[in-house]
């Protein structure tokens, strides 16, 4: 190993702290402080499997996508032998970006600085000048691009991990973590649609994750949606009395609504595994993939600082479904969340004032209350072997995401948090 290749991280405060699980108190600082953030990148972003794209979006050899994993930014490629590779979009003669385009096809990588070019495996295949200017002394087997340690796909979602200790993907899913890809996948009979919606808000990626488990706000904050007249079953459609939650190792969990199969016919077969008729519960993958609108959209909150977030919507639709069934959805799945959704315009303003709100010295000497239902819940076991809770709304999700996050940011290892990370309760939460 290079001495440059590990900068040590600084001294960690004892993360425990921040979060009062018994409380259900959080302390503001961990929104808006910078040497957090870069502990969050560290511990969390380039310890965790995170989602990378669609198998179906790198079907050939050659196809190309490009995500993101914390502040690294990577190339998902389908090399000449098939396999998926998970690349680092970053030059190793002066860092530029190898890639600039979202998606799109390729035969190989070539640096717009200097010129070097990588194969679709990441090798360094082409150096300018080799010859006359480095006399040959230059070990292109050395000075190939930096790549995920592990990638894995799960039902068709390809993920990736910078660190070589994480766990096999589907351990790290664990039962909760797999619901809302399982049903987001409809038994393999899917599309992706072409084009991924962006956007960024000036928020502490936390905030977004935080909502998508919150069914307190959507009557105050989303009343002008309502009268709009765009969502004619609004009211109906929060179930406020009639919701679920199920909490999953390593920070996984799903709240929301909870409606059963009445008629097992009418669910998919993963539905029926899972006991629901519709997943309009929010399911999220720790730490920042939210699946939503039924399984119709993926949505990835990816950090820009404390203080900023990317939004990423993919959409993915049942294969074979009726032509007006399928404009119906894509009108939803952009007018709904998204740059131009109605939804997400209101979450987003909301979002940027509470991380602002965490900034001031006086302001955050006050923790925030996430206690909502807290002690007053219990998971039971369900017919179809998962634990859950079914009761009203509460916060029992987001606060969960709050313990979780703090042991994660304590662990200074993958063994050091699998040994010391807490079981998903299985009595009163
Ligand atoms: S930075 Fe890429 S070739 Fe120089
Ligand atoms: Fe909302």
């Amino acid at each position: 190993m290079n001495k440059l290749e590990r900068v040590p991280s600084q001294a960690a405060p004892d993360f425990a702290s921040f979060v009062d699980y018994e409380q259900g108190l959080v302390d503001r600082r961990i929104f808006s402080d910078e040497a957090i953030y870069q502990t969050e990148l560290e511990r969390i972003f380039a310890r965790a499997w995170n989602f990378m794209c669609h198998e179906s979006q790198i079907k050939e050899p050659g196809d190309f996508f490009q995500n993101r994993i914390g502040d690294d930014r990577v190339v998902i490629t389908r090399d000449k032998k098939g396999d998926v590779q998970v690349l680092l979009n970053s030059c190793r003669h002066r860092g530029n970006v190898i890639c600039r385009a979202e998606q799109g096809r390729a035969k190989s990588f070539m640096c717009p600085y200097h010129g070097w070019n990588y194969g679709l495996d990441g090798k360094l295949v082409g150096v300018p000048g080799m010859k006359e200017f480095y006399r040959n002394d230059l070990n292109k087997d050395e000075w190939g691009l930096g790549k995920a340690a592990k990638v894995e796909s799960y039902n068709g979602f390809v993920f990736a991990t910078m660190d070589p200790d994480a766990p096999p993907l589907e351990e790290y899913l664990g039962d909760v973590g797999k619901v809302g890809l399982d049903i987001a996948a409809r038994d393999g009979n899917i599309e992706v649609v072409n084009g991924v919606q962006k956007n960024r808000i000036g928020c502490n990626w936390k905030m977004a994750v935080d909502n998508l488990f919150d069914w307190y706000h959507p009557t105050v904050s989303h009343a002008s949606a309502q009268r709009s007249g765009f969502f004619p079953q609004f009211e109906e459609s929060l179930s406020h009395m009639d919701q679920m939650v199920m909490i999953g190792e390593y920070g996984h969990a799903i709240a929301g609504p909870l409606v059963k199969p009445e008629n097992e016919t009418t669910a998919t077969p993963a539905q029926n595994r899972y006991g629901i008729q519709q997943l309009k519960a929010h399911p999220n993958i720790f730490p920042n993939l939210w699946i939503t609108l039924q399984g119709d959209q993926l949505s990835l909150r990816l950090p820009n600082g404390p203080f900023e977030t990317e939004i990423w919507w993919f959409t993915i639709f049942q294969k074979g479904i009726p032509e007006e069934e399928r404009r119906l959805r894509l009108s939803m799945a952009s007018h709904v969340f998204g740059p131009g959704g109605l939804l997400e315009q209101d979450d987003g303003e909301n979002w940027a004032h509470s991380t602002r709100g965490t900034k001031g010295v006086a302001s955050r000497r006050y923790p925030l209350h996430y206690a909502m239902g807290k002690g007053h819940d219990q998971m039971v076991g369900t017919p179809e072997g998962h634990m859950r809770a079914e009761t009203v709304v509460n916060e029992h999700g987001q606060l969960w995401t709050y313990k979780s996050w703090a042991e994660w940011m304590d662990a200074e290892s993958w063994a050091d948090l699998k040994a010391n990370h807490s079981p998903a309760p299985a009595g009163r939460i």
